[in-house]
């Protein structure tokens, strides 16, 4: 049994001290901001600094006893990213070294979640770019891990926020994991069912598990489609992909290319994904984009100058007609 006491209990109020040394204060009796297939989500502050606001979340006990889970939760809370789209880690706090409750803190984000947002979307005109809109920083999100080389696996609309009604941001690096490999088990899902690939399926005893950002482009392929339809894909019939009704087949076009059984087939980097959404739902491509750009930056200046000859012309014409 370990060595230090990280947490400490007056009343409802529930100290804890983090990882970083920092301590941090929730109250058990406050209505918690959510849960979720891990445990419970409590709004917390910094013990130095009352403005510094964070969610607190309560690992389940019998899920933090679970020796992965647990190593999981804590290189979660370590993962030390900044990006204005990606949740902000700030620690964790086990009551014992690899023994007791374990809490994960993040920086609050004052918001709803995507799915939430959207919802009204689906009625106004334009919508089908107004919700790829809100895809698009979720892209540049993984770029940024990617490039670390950390695979998300738990994308879904539920984990996307939308921060003071416009900033996107993409949470829960729960069961983020360095692209090489993490144990097999029991076998199991490693994802959330109806968003995970075919490849996040584990059998028992398999051991070759690796992931690569392939897995997370089918997973945002499933969140775009589920915020355009209201369902998850492949839910009627597990091998045809159903039109979305109102949206164009360009993007369904890219939609199922993201949502492709072998990996191999699908976009290989979020970026690439992102560009081509941009230019099926903006019903252009780049490069004739920058081409109508160019020419109407042209006309911009053409057409007073010919109006500025015209008018001269008029005036001549009046002078040599009158003089
Ligand atoms: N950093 C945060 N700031 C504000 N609210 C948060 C934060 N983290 C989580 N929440 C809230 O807590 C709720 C529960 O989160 P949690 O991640 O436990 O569950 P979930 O995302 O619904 O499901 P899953 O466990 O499958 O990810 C979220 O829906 C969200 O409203
Ligand atoms: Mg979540």
């Amino acid at each position: 049994m370990a060595e230090r006491h990280n947490i400490e209990v007056e009343g409802s109020k529930v100290y804890l001290r983090a990882n970083t040394g920092e301590w941090f204060v929730y109250d058990r009796n406050e209505k918690p901001l959510g849960s979720g297939a891990m445990g419970t989500v409590y709004f917390g502050r910094s013990c130095q600094d009352r403005y510094n606001m964070v969610a607190i979340k309560r690992v389940a006990p019998q899920i933090a006893e679970i020796p992965a889970v647990r190593q999981r939760a804590k290189q979660e809370a370590s993962l030390a990213f900044r990006h204005r789209n990606l949740i902000e880690m700030v620690g964790y706090c086990e009551e014992y070294v690899d023994e007791g409750p374990i809490f994960i803190i993040s920086r609050l984000v004052q918001g709803v979640p995507l799915n939430k947002f959207v919802e009204q979307m689906r009625n106004s005109p334009d919508w089908v770019n107004h919700i790829c809109r809100c895809i698009y920083p979720v892209m540049d999100a993984l770029t940024y891990i990617h490039e670390k080389g950390i695979v998300h696996l738990d994308i879904k609309p539920s984990n996307i926020m939308v921060e003071n009604g416009s900033n996107i941001r993409l949470m829960d690096l729960g069961i983020a994991c360095t692209s090489k490999l993490v144990s097999s088990g029991n076998g199991g899902l490693l994802g959330t069912a109806g968003y995970a690939a075919p490849e996040q399926y584990i059998q028992k005893g398999q051991t070759d598990i690796s992931f690569k950002s392939t897995t997370d482009i089918y997973e945002l392929g499933a969140t775009l489609y589920d915020l355009l339809s209201g369902t998850k894909p492949y839910s009627d019939n597990p091998e045809v992909l159903k039109p979305i009704p109102g949206v164009p087949k360009a993007v369904m076009k890219v939609i199922s290319k993201s949502l492709e059984k072998f990996p191999a087939k699908r976009y290989q980097t979020a970026a690439e994904f992102k560009r081509e959404l941009m230019e099926a739902a903006s019903g252009k491509k780049t490069g004739s984009a920058s081409r109508s750009s160019k020419s109407s930056s042209v006309s911009s200046w053409l057409i007073p100058v010919l109006a500025g000859v015209g008018f001269a012309a008029i005036i001549v014409i009046i002078l040599i007609l009158f003089l």
